[in-house]
């Protein structure tokens, strides 16, 4: 049960099951395991991702989340399990029409927390992403770089127990990403938060053991 994730045969497609992007994939991980996920342009990183978030049910095989049978889980459970989880998006997804601070606390908006707690949790937030000046700027005012350490802020705001990251650091400068390294280093040593990165590039200046899985001809495989 120390498993966060287990996936058992599991087979993902598109198109009712007929186009078949990852087939009988096995693989478990557990708490504060932290995953860097690599492969070709079109494996299916993205979307073994989605899979994790639900946003695609297994066609074949058992996906289990946090005790959670994906394939089987309801609306409610499932939004339920996704607060729990912290995902950030290579396309950062911010909410334009609102302050940084507000898409930061996103999470604890949804959640309900105090506009105390939520304040408090912003201004810690954005001096770790060392954004502590832009608070009141709105998102297009911000470079690439900015924006996704706002994203990456947000996935944080309510410790989430699981983090899912596609191409954190994609586009971005070398201080850029190795803000966002550290703070997903940070959360996995003190917090046992359980990490997934899709990268291209794993970085050279990382100073947590972590696991390697490649995605390649359908196949999900780990390397050591
Ligand atoms: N909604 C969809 N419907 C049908 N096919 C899809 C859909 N989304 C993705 N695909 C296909 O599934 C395959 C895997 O896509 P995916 O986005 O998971 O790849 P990826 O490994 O993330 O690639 P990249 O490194 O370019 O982001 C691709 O062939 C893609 O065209
Ligand atoms: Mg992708």
């Amino acid at each position: 049960m120390s498993n966060v994730i287990q996936a058992s045969n599991l087979t993902l497609a598109y198109d009712k099951g007929r186009k078949e992007i990852i087939k009988d994939a096995n693989f478990s991980i557990k708490k504060g395991d932290f995953v860097f996920i690599t492969g070709p342009s079109g494996s299916g990183k993205s979307t073994l991702l989605k899979s994790l978030y639900g946003q695609l049910k297994p066609s074949k095989g058992n996906l289990v989340v946090g005790g959670n049978d994906l394939a089987h889980i309801s609306r409610g459970k499932l939004q339920e399990l996704r607060t729990h989880m912290g995902i950030i998006f290579q396309d950062y997804k911010l909410v334009n029409e609102w302050n940084v601070s507000k898409n930061v606390v996103l999470p604890l908006m949804i959640r309900g927390y105090s506009n105390e707690i939520q304040e408090t949790q912003a201004r810690r937030l954005l001096k770790h992403v060392k954004l502590s000046d832009a608070g009141e700027r709105y998102p297009l005012e911000l470079s690439g770089g900015e924006q996704q350490r706002v994203g990456v802020a947000r996935a944080l705001s309510s410790n989430p127990v699981v983090i899912l990251a596609d191409e954190p650091t994609g586009n971005l400068d070398d201080y850029s990403s190795n803000v966002i390294w550290d703070l997903m280093e940070n959360a996995c040593q003190q917090l046992e938060t359980t990490v997934l990165v899709v990268t291209h590039k794993i970085p050279t200046i990382f100073s947590l053991p972590y696991r390697h899985f490649i995605i390649e001809s359908k196949g999900v495989y780990e390397v050591h």
